[in-house]
């Protein structure tokens, strides 16, 4: 494989000049080879990885000679998360694999789909070391199953030499394509993703009219999507509850001031018109829970239901993203009131 990648660069361009690098031990180790950089005009392949390199994680880094490296995902394919090697962004040697050795990651043999496996890694060097995190995903677990996703990273002190990178170690968190942050007071953060839900749970006694609380999806003050509970007189609703409601309806008197469910969104672009329904008799006095989740790739369920018992937990009303990020994804969510 190595061999084949270095004819495919030496076919690429017209004149170029082997220089040696990583010279910077009076050892430097004859495996970490020569980089090709070319000279002149000439032209290059784009994709720069042709072939299956997904997700590249590219860095620059000074201290190896002005060296790039970038790291791909590799699913549960074998050896895996090659990495690669340039002076000069064109000529790409193959210096690596992460994944060389069964015994670093044995669960890595266990996975099942060819979506299943190493998904998207980041490559940092940090403190003399490569760090490459990444997530083993066994992809037909259901997303909210913590046991789909392990989270892991390895270390290398010389990235040309696949025994120096470690086995993998494991750290927790459920979701995936986690990214290290190292701060200046040496603590280190690490961001990731997940498909996401969030929610609140409301212990909320209002007592004055229009008296409110609730969450909501946030972009600025002229793009959100909000769903409160709210003290209204009762008849205020503009529709009725979408589900059982339980409880003793004629203990409220047309007038009297009652909680409700209200949804109200503000954007540039047109939105639903404000939805008021009445909370059900039945969950009065319990703790809420209020939830926002991403129903699919363009529209968020906004739900309610007693803490309790997520059976009872009704879909309030689904709206489109294209409120708040117009196809991007830059939300905050956050409690309100
Ligand atoms: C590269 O091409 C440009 C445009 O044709 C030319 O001006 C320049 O001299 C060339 N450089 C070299 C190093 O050949
Ligand atoms: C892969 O499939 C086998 C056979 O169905 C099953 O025993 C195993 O648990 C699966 N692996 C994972 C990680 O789900
Ligand atoms: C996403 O959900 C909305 C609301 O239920 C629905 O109208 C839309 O068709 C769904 N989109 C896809 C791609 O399933």
């Amino acid at each position: 494989m190595k061999a084949l990648q270095n004819i495919l660069l030496g076919l690429l361009g017209a004149s170029f000049a082997q220089i040696g690098v990583f010279a910077q031990d009076d050892d430097s180790s004859a495996e970490e080879g020569d980089l090709t950089v070319e000279q002149g005009n000439s032209t290059y392949f784009n994709p720069i990885f042709p072939g299956f390199h997904p997700d590249p994680s590219c860095i620059f880094v000074p201290e190896w000679d002005d060296t790039f490296f970038c790291a791909a995902s590799s699913f549960n394919a074998f050896p895996g998360i090659p990495i690669h090697a340039s002076k000069d962004l064109k000529n790409w040697r193959l210096i690596a694999h992460v994944l060389n050795r069964p015994e670093q990651l044995p669960r890595l043999a266990e996975t099942n789909r060819s979506t299943s496996g190493i998904w998207a890694p980041t490559l940092r060097y940090q403190d003399d070391t490569f760090w490459l995190f990444t997530t083993l995903v066994d992809d037909e677990k259901a997303p909210e199953d913590a046991s789909r996703w392990d989270n892991i990273f390895f270390k290398a002190e010389d990235p040309f030499d696949e025994l120096s990178w470690t086995d993998a170690i494991h750290f927790e968190f459920e979701g995936y394509d986690p990214s290290p942050f190292w701060d200046e007071d040496g603590k280190v953060y690490v961001t990731a993703a997940h498909a996401w839900r969030v929610s609140v749970d409301l212990d909320f006694a209002p007592e004055k009219e229009e008296e409110e609380a609730g969450i909501t999806a946030f972009l600025t003050q002229n793009h959100h999507l909000d769903l409160g509970v709210v003290y209204l007189p009762s008849g205020s609703e503009t529709a009725s509850f979408p589900g059982p409601r339980g409880g003793d309806e004629s203990a409220v008197e047309e007038g009297d001031l009652a909680p409700h469910l209200r949804f109200r969104a503000m954007s540039y672009l047109p939105v639903p018109d404000t939805l008021v329904v009445p909370l059900p008799g039945a969950w009065a006095g319990e703790t809420l829970r209020l939830e926002i989740s991403a129903k699919n790739n363009t529209h968020y369920s906004f739900s309610a239901g007693p803490a309790s018992a997520r059976s009872q937990v009704q879909t309030i009303i689904d709206v489109s993203n294209e409120h708040l990020s117009w196809g991007f994804n830059g939300l905050a969510l956050q409690k309100m009131g």
